[in-house]
């Protein structure tokens, strides 16, 4: 289990357990903790809105894949620490990680 602090939109940050053994990518271990994230590609680096912001941590993090890379560079508000979390799957490099989600859709 290593843990991972997120930053909803309202600024609120909450500490979570996540099982890096489990199979599981962030974006689905996000909505298991009911982050509101569509995720309507399901998974395939191609929505967006997994979209997050690496706030501490991102030099601990594999390199993007090309398909990451391609959606994020579609995106206005995508950084350097930007990241498609259905692209990271937790292990114990990204145990402390803070990231901030940063697409937003109403339900
Ligand atoms: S879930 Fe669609 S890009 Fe990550």
């Amino acid at each position: 289990m290593i843990n991972i602090t997120v930053e909803n939109h309202a600024g609120e940050r909450h500490l979570l357990d996540v099982p890096e053994d489990m199979g599981l990518n962030l974006m689905e271990v996000l909505k298991a903790y009911e982050y509101d994230i569509m995720a309507t590609c399901g998974g395939m680096a191609l929505c967006a809105t997994c979209h997050i912001e690496i706030l501490e941590g991102a030099e601990k993090l594999p390199e993007s894949n090309d398909s990451e890379l391609a959606t994020l560079d579609t995106l206005p508000d995508a950084d350097m620490n930007s990241r498609l979390s259905c692209q990271l799957r937790p292990d114990q490099n990204m145990d402390g990680l803070v990231i901030r989600l940063k697409a937003f859709h109403e339900v």
